[in-house]
């Protein structure tokens, strides 16, 4: 019941679709530009820079705002729950951003909205490492190929290996049954994250992927 509630929390939270409401202001639908996305790398392809910052603000925060309102509901719980519930939550604030009801579930790709939950686990488990290699796995690829979906996929693998390692290395104090469900979690939007990435998956082994600053 607690595990639902905070999938719903986080769903809510990630209906908010930044890109969209941005390119709305400025009279296009983001989505029928560039690679069709809704996030921050078509956004910021199609609107500028400005955009594409504030859409990548806009979509993590989301992520970190369900996991402030499910840390706050649930401030009594323990805090092992809070940590396993504060994943849900930023799941669900993926899933939201992925699949908006609003605009026939068509969102993006949960790479922002994720990057949010990076944050928000490394607030809950007070271990800001996983924010710092998050940023590197990010930005060093992306600043070699200029390919912000290989950047995009190593962040989200880097996650789940580095939740695997320091989990097992006993730094977020967590039971083994607890880490598992942590990991199934992060693991699903892992698998999530390369699904959406179908398209950028064969156009980086093509050759032809689009790179940052090209339109
Ligand atoms: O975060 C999405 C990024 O990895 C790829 O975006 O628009 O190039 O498909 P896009």
């Amino acid at each position: 019941m607690e595990r639902t509630l905070c999938i719903l929390i986080g769903y809510v939270c990630g209906l908010f679709q930044t890109g969209y409401f941005y390119g709305k202001m400025k009279k296009i639908d983001v989505r029928e530009h560039g690679s069709g996305n809704a996030g921050a790398t078509n956004t910021l392809r199609t609107l500028g820079l400005k955009a594409g910052l504030c859409t990548f603000l806009g979509d993590s925060l989301k992520t970190v705002a369900a996991v402030a309102i499910v840390k706050l509901l649930f401030k009594n719980n323990d805090v092992v729950d809070i940590i396993v519930l504060g994943a849900y939550a930023g799941m669900g604030a993926v899933l939201g951003h992925n699949f908006p009801f609003y605009l026939n579930f068509k969102g993006g790709k949960g790479i922002a909205s994720t990057a949010g939950l990076i944050v928000s686990m490394s607030w809950l488990t007070n271990n800001w490492i996983l924010t710092l290699l998050g940023f590197l796995t990010f930005v060093i690829p992306v600043a070699i190929t200029r390919y912000v979906s290989l950047g995009s996929l190593l962040l989200i693998a880097g996650f789940l290996l580095e939740v695997i390692i320091f989990g097992q290395g006993g730094k977020f104090g967590m039971s083994q049954l607890s880490l598992i469900e942590l990991w199934l979690i992060i693991g699903t939007l892992t698998v999530l994250a390369f699904m959406k990435h179908r398209a950028n998956i064969i156009r980086l082994c093509n050759g032809t992927e689009n790179k940052l600053g090209k339109k």
